[in-house]
């Protein structure tokens, strides 16, 4: 039977259930609003919470953060093959081949039970940072620095990035800014993902089919979209003209606007202020007053409000952080929450098979080559 009701980019239609988050009356992650989380929680324990359902006990936790750590190392044809990629490559098609890499050193590969998926997302999980690092330092000329399970992945990852400890706020800013990353739902690239575990494929082929679709301007690279624009306007005092001849010219302005979020993103909202307070410390005043006057300018002319991508770009950019890591540290963070909706779809499996409304011509009879 079919259901003629077609909504075009499945706007508004429920295409599954979950219980890993909503957003409904806000974004809350298993219950407990991204707000909170962000202001009180490690990523540690929002991605043992995303992926196991509730919160960590002080044992759990420990002993969560210690398989993370023991993970983290990756096998050395893993760094090896990252050699081999051409520098030229994007970041996000590393990523991608990084995923797929990864399966084939997994001591669970060929095991989709719900156990073996869950010890799965928690090696993908610690070991996209190293691979993302790696990467880096490798295309810089620079060799690869070991992960230190001692850290806490975000520090870690800063650690493995510029081989020098970060500081506090540097490494709670990138904590928060993976918090509010984790999941979202049935986006895009998590919606890929549950569509490849309904065949019952498995998690690193779901998770590397997820960043091929997270690599696109209108989903993950939009971070990467905002700063560039922030680099086109230069300064404040070009914003105002910059921002009223993009909108004159119907530009697409990257960082606002959303499908689900059409009254304002929480997650930008709670980002804003820790950009702010890092600008301050970093010296980047000036990019601050330029992302308001367009923020001000889109809302008021627009009424488009920002989203995740508007402040989290600054963010990085304020971490010296080159502006191609910028998607791939959206990886690292959603791993967590495609994981768990790859575990969700798994448990209770139907195959996503939607239809489609033909419109093509009508009918036809079989003409044989020689007479077309
Ligand atoms: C996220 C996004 C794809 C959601 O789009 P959507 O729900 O499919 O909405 P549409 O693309 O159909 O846009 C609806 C209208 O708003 C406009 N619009 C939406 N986002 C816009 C933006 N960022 N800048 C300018 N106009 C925008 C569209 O031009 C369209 O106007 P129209 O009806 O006059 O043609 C869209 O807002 C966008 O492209 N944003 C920029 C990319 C971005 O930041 N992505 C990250 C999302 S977290």
């Amino acid at each position: 039977m079919t259901n003629e009701v077609y909504s075009p980019g499945l706007e508004g239609v429920i295409a599954g259930e979950t219980a890993i988050s909503t957003i409904t009356g806000g974004l809350s992650y298993r219950g407990y609003s991204i707000e909170d989380l962000a202001a009180h929680a490690t990523f540690e324990e929002v991605a043992y919470l995303i992926l196991y359902g509730d919160l960590p006990k002080r044992g759990e936790l420990d002993a969560f953060n210690k398989r993370l750590g023991a993970a983290a190392t990756v096998a050395p044809q893993v760094i090896d093959a990252l050699r081999l990629i051409p520098p030229k490559a994007s970041f996000m098609d590393v990523m991608r081949s990084g995923a797929s890499f990864l399966a084939h050193f997994d001591p669970d590969a060929g095991d989709n039970s719900h156990e073996a998926n869950l010890r799965k997302a928690e090696r993908l999980l610690a070991q996209m940072p190293t691979v993302l690092a790696a990467r880096h330092r490798l295309r810089s000329g620079q060799q690869p620095v070991a992960p230190d399970a001692k850290r806490s992945l975000s520090g870690n990852l800063l650690w493995m990035l510029w081989n020098e400890p970060p500081t506090d706020r540097a490494e709670r800013a990138m904590d928060v800014s993976l918090i509010l990353y984790a999941e979202h739902e049935y986006n895009a690239s998590t919606f890929t993902a549950r569509v490849i575990a309904s065949t019952m494929s498995d998690l690193h082929s779901a998770v590397t089919g997820a960043i091929g679709a997270l690599k696109g301007p209108l989903h993950g690279g939009a971070n990467e979209a905002v700063m560039d624009v922030l680099a086109e306007v230069g300064s404040a005092d070009k914003a105002e003209k910059w921002i009223r001849d993009a909108l004159a010219a119907k530009r697409r302005i990257m960082g606002f606007g959303h499908r689900v979020y059409k009254h304002g993103d929480p997650r930008a909202t709670y980002l804003k202020t820790l950009c702010a307070e890092l600008a301050v410390e970093t010296g980047h005043q000036d990019m601050e007053r330029m992302a308001d006057v367009i923020e001000s300018i889109v809302v008021g002319e627009k009424k488009l409000p920002p989203n995740l991508d508007w402040p989290s770009a600054r963010l990085y950019h304020y971490l010296k952080l080159p502006v191609d890591l910028y998607t791939p540290l959206f990886v690292v963070s959603r791993v967590v929450g495609w994981s768990a909706h790859v575990i969700e779809q798994s448990d209770n499996n139907r195959l996503i098979r939607p239809r489609a409304r033909y419109t093509g011509p009508e009918a036809k009879k079989f003409v044989a080559v020689e007479k077309r």
